[in-house]
């Protein structure tokens, strides 16, 4: 008997250092490979949120943690039994894109941070991603300490005693560390069984109103295509709330920029459910969890090359406000993290600073700022609720640096 696809249920973060083994790992948990876009396969790095599904499975009869495995079929040839389905967010790991790890980490229920067994402890995105972490507040965390295969025992125990000192006092001080070698597949069961214990599916409520988050949009449609076969616009994302179905309509926020008598404003755009995608499946209903394609009855040229990523999307009239400008509480890290490690300012009217809400990023002015308090002018509006928390960055030589955490008004 083929059991049915089951939707994913969560959302684990893959995040670490460059070249420390995430898309390996990933690929070693589900079979697939999350660089799925060409770009990012010439660039050699992921550019945008890759995700993967990887269903976990238990062999019958067989004691733990041996017992885990992601093969249907178990070593004395017997089935094994669906734990359940989850949905890797691949974080990048190139240093100026901070900010996309941030909006992933808005989609994260918990984290594997990959930590390569054969470097000094922390290299600079480990920390960074660590602290992203923290930041966004992801407290359920496993720690793959990958590439065992290439060291001995010695490196392999002083490394792992590097990682208990970096993480100390982070979210992640009680995490399990996981030795493992994703290219060679060893521990897989290990850290199945962690991730099975540090990373429980979230209480969601079904009956909730639906929100999504749109981490992605895009045309499908091939060049050359004629406008009986051209397919509406899709926009990718995670439910973090209530259910999607087909027929359905829905609003997204801030949607787009009208121009009116010289006047440009942001409207919402309305539009209905055309086809739901969960992991690979087409599915009638979609519930929380996972990563989510949407097809919508929208002209695809409002979704080409990621337009809508960043914006909300839900049942008419359910969402939060559209803000233009905003106020936040800011609590401001005490040094850049890196390397260089230089002691934050306070922030000064009339600073640009970027700012990740949820999935969205946007520029911002300070037009006002206070000891622990600052108004921004947005450069794009957001689509965000009160108390939502906010990365905070800042132009520090050629690149934006996390300099800090706001709560919106
Ligand atoms: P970015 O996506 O660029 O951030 O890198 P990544 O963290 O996804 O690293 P990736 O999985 O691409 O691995 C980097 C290199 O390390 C590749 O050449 C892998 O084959 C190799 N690698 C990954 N895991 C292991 C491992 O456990 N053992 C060994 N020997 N090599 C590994």
């Amino acid at each position: 008997a083929t059991e049915t696809h089951q939707q994913p249920e969560v959302n684990i973060g893959l995040v670490g250092h460059v070249d420390h083994g995430k898309t390996t790992l990933v690929q070693a948990l589900s079979g697939s490979w999350t660089d799925q876009h060409s770009e990012e396969m010439k660039r050699g790095i992921s550019i945008r949120l890759g995700y993967a599904d990887a269903t976990f499975r238990k062999c019958p009869g067989v004691d733990e943690p041996e017992a885990f495995t992601v093969e249907e079929t178990c070593p004395d040839g017997s089935e094994s039994d669906v734990l359940r389905t989850v949905s890797f967010v691949d974080a990048p790991g190139h240093e100026t894109l901070m900010a996309t790890m941030l909006s992933g980490a808005a989609l994260m229920d918990g984290a594997v941070l990959v930590v390569s067994a054969t470097e000094e402890v922390p290299q600079a995105q480990t920390e960074e991603h660590l602290m992203a972490l923290d930041i966004i507040g992801v407290e359920n965390i496993v720690i793959a300490q990958n590439k065992i295969d290439l060291v001995d025992r010695e490196q392999a125990v002083r490394n792992h005693e590097q990682i208990q000192e970096f993480v100390a006092g982070t979210v992640a001080e009680d995490a399990p560390i996981v030795p493992v070698s994703a290219q060679q597949e060893v521990n897989m069961d290990l850290l199945i069984d962690a991730i099975e214990r540090e990373v429980p599916t979230p209480d969601r409520e079904a009956s909730d109103a639906a929100r999504m988050f749109v981490a992605r949009s895009f045309d499908i449609n091939r060049p050359g295509t004629t406008w009986e076969d051209l397919k509406g616009g899709v926009v990718g994302g995670s439910l973090v709330d209530g259910t999607l179905e087909a027929d359905e309509e829905i609003e997204l926020r801030p949607g787009r920029e009208v121009e009116e008598g010289g006047q440009t404003e942001w409207r919402p755009i309305t539009t209905e459910v055309r086809s739901l995608q969960a992991g690979s499946q087409s599915v009638d209903v979609a519930t929380p969890g996972g990563l989510l394609g949407v097809g919508t009855g929208l002209d695809p040229s409002l979704t080409k090359g990621d337009a809508l990523a960043g914006q909300v999307a839900g049942e008419p009239g359910t969402l939060p406000p559209t803000h233009e400008a905003f106020e936040m509480d800011v609590e401001l890290l005490d040094r850049v993290v890196g390397e260089d490690g230089d002691e934050i300012e306070e922030i000064s009217t009339g600073e640009p600073l970027m700012l990740t809400v949820g999935t969205a990023t946007t520029v911002g002015a300070v037009t006002s700022a206070r000891s622990g308090e600052c108004e921004v002018s947005l450069k794009r509006p957001v689509c965000a609720e009160p108390g939502s928390k906010i990365a905070i960055n800042r132009r520090v030589g050629a690149r934006w640096r996390l300099i800090g955490i706001g709560t919106l008004k």
